[in-house]
């Protein structure tokens, strides 16, 4: 069983900083909503956001949409052998659960995410397609116990898909951890639980392009048959 973690990745619904901010206030009551029903967006809210602590790395919600979508559309999670957590910027951590089919279209995910940030589960009734938890990155490793924490970065020790798949392979409980953020190496914090970094190529890939070539890559070394 392979473990993902998007860690530190920028999800979030309006900060209360941005509250009384006249753009965002005009927005939120243009469609009458709270602003805790409206996810925290680069494209929206980019003026708002210059003056936001860290804003460079949050409103980013499409990265955990195509991340988490590439996922759990893999083969290797359809046959119950990846298990999927996204920690967020805010130290939540929403765990899937092994059968959940995310929306394709973005209104109906950030609909799903704000339901899940207010209710801490979805669905609301039955058995939770995913949870909701307060947690920071290394409590969640703490938590989990696997074999080898390796993390995913441009600025780690030079390897490549195959040869860190081939690694990760002859763990037992490995967990894989690609960054959900926009910019910017892992906190220290983050980077303190990991037990090796390596980094696949030169170039600055986007998290969901490292997640489908990770994934696929891990499926021919465990020679997955689909
Ligand atoms: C958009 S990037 C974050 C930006 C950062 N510049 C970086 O290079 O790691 C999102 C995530 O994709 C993964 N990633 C991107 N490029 C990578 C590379 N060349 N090697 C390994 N991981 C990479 C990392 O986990 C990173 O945190």
């Amino acid at each position: 069983m392979l473990i993902l973690v998007l860690a530190e990745t920028a999800v979030e619904t309006l900060p209360q900083e941005l509250w009384r901010n006249r753009r965002i206030a005009a927005q939120v009551s243009e469609k009458k909503l709270t602003p805790e029903e409206i996810l925290l967006d680069r494209s929206y809210h980019h003026k708002a956001m210059l003056r936001l602590k860290g804003g460079e790395r949050r409103g980013r919600p499409d990265i955990a949409h195509f991340s988490m979508l590439e996922a759990v559309s893999s083969p290797l999670y359809l046959r119950g052998l990846l298990k999927v957590y996204v920690h967020t910027c805010r130290d939540k951590v929403i765990e899937l659960s092994d059968k959940v089919r995310l929306p394709k279209t973005y209104a109906r995910f950030e609909g799903l995410i704000v339901q899940l940030f207010s209710d801490r589960k979805v669905p609301e009734l039955g058995p939770p397609l995913m949870q909701l938890s307060e947690k920071k990155f290394p409590e969640l490793v703490e938590e989990l116990r696997p074999s080898k924490v390796m993390g995913l970065s441009r600025l780690g020790e030079k390897s490549n898909f195959r040869d860190v798949t081939s690694l990760l392979s002859l763990e037992e409980r490995p967990m894989l951890v690609v960054g959900g953020f926009p910019k910017g190496p892992f906190s220290n914090a983050v980077r303190d639980a990991m037990d090796e970094v390596y980094s696949m190529c030169e170039m600055s890939l986007e998290a969901h392009v490292v997640v489908a070539r990770v994934l696929y890559e891990y499926e021919q070394r465990i020679g997955l048959q689909y």
